[in-house]
């Protein structure tokens, strides 16, 4: 039996999660044409994504396709519970409500093991590193995030990895699009909601410019903000260079930016120092998956207030007023929905069809991290582009030759 925070709210779940539908097309085309053979039966999936309005489209789809859909969430404060209630009504099982605790979190994780699924889909890792702790076999994982492989390498390299991955995040159509495009809006719109303060002519500092970081820059740029990226890596701090925008080490940054936007993955990249540097009035917040950015311990240390939903008042030593979104925790989720249905549609055929793919391959598959196959990634690719009415050139044989030549 589920376990949610409130039943009643399941018909809200519904016409959130019939609003999402209508615009993933390509996910709910791709389950109705598998629908008939039903190539999930038999199957149980264990799920920990951020419960969404975006994710019920991938779970009932799941469901249809005739698996046995256990989940919980990908992070302890950003369930939607309508949508956890909505879930539970179709017959899924969740473990999962809003502002969990940590021991609530790792409890809902450990409801999800018990129903020993045979797969699981991760978005951090979180359920897959305890499957590992816990020796649970399964025939394989997909995963959403950066950091979740990045986990799963360091477990490959130490001869720890006991099943197959596959990395979803880094499929071109995912990574390019969910990672750039939807975080970029995701973030701007969480900023939005818990400043409601004018981007035109603010000094905004996104630290990191891969590609979360990029698609935060651009958005802030396109609303008229100036905006000042800090890099480790020198290819990319040249890139952003070349992209017009200005690169400059974090301690210079923190004197003269307004609000700061931390997109590393990485941890420590704003310090307790960094914030005693800040102007009076400053903004700070993450969109990485984990909190280990803005040393937000030492700011909620203070003397806190909530001004707005998901915006603090941090009144340090200095006497200067520092603003935390979200506590630091990922912005784009709490004080926003997450990246938006046409995004996800395109993530989650990725996990679709990585999922079918295990199944029917998980017997000569290592114990590695593998890509989305080629296929999967542009067949994706063409179904989002039809599904927006564009149609591309095809070569000629002619051309065929000649690029085959030499
Ligand atoms: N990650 C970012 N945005 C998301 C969304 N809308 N649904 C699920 N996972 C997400």
């Amino acid at each position: 039996m589920s376990k949610i925070k409130d039943h009643t709210l399941a018909e809200k779940g519904k016409a959130q999660y019939m609003w999402a539908r209508t615009h993933m097309q390509i996910l709910t085309h791709t389950v109705s044409r598998l629908k008939k053979s039903r190539p999930l039966k038999g199957a149980t999936l264990g799920v920990c994504l951020q419960i969404t309005k975006e994710t019920s489209v991938l779970l009932v789809g799941l469901q249809e396709l005739g698996a046995k859909v256990v989940c919980c969430a990908g992070n302890p404060l950003t369930t939607q519970d309508d949508i956890a209630a909505f879930l539970d009504s179709q017959g899924i099982q969740v473990f999962a409500w809003s502002n969990q605790s940590k021991s609530e979190y790792d409890w809902c994780q450990n409801m999800v093991l018990q129903h020993k699924p045979d797969i699981i889909t991760d978005d951090g890792g979180d359920l897959t590193i305890k499957a590992h702790k816990t020796k649970l076999k399964i025939l394989g994982a997909t995963e959403e995030t950066t950091t979740g492989i990045t986990r799963y390498q360091s477990l490959a390299k130490q001869g720890k990895l006991y099943h197959p991955i596959i990395a979803v995040n880094n499929a071109r159509t995912k990574m390019l699009f969910d990672n750039q495009y939807g975080t970029g809006q995701s973030t701007i719109d969480g900023f939005l909601q818990a400043m409601n303060l004018l981007f035109t002519s603010k000094k905004i500092v996104v630290a990191g410019y891969g590609w979360l970081g990029k698609g935060v820059a651009k958005k802030c740029q396109g609303m008229g903000a100036k905006c000042i990226i800090t890099e480790v890596d020198p290819i990319k701090a040249l890139e952003a260079h070349m992209d017009g925008f200005v690169v400059m080490q974090m301690s210079k940054a923190v004197k003269i930016g307004d609000v700061f936007i931390t997109c590393t993955g990485m941890r420590d990249i704003i310090t307790k120092q960094h914030l005693l540097s800040m102007k009076n009035g400053a903004v700070v917040g993450n969109v990485g998956h984990f909190d280990v950015e803005i040393d937000a311990k030492f700011l909620l240390s203070q003397k806190v207030r909530q001004v707005r939903p998901n915006l603090d008042e941090c009144v340090l030593p200095n006497h200067k007023k520092i603003y935390l979104v979200s506590k630091g925790r990922v912005a784009n989720l709490i004080a926003s929905e997450g990246h938006p249905p046409e995004i996800m549609a395109l993530s989650f055929s990725n996990q679709l069809y990585s999922i079918l793919y295990i199944l029917k391959n998980h017997k000569k598959m290592k114990n590695q991290v593998y890509p989305v196959p080629q296929e999967i990634d542009e067949q994706i690719a063409l179904d989002a582009l039809h599904s927006m009415d564009v149609r591309l050139d095809k070569l000629t044989q002619k051309q065929i030759t000649y690029h085959t030549s030499w």
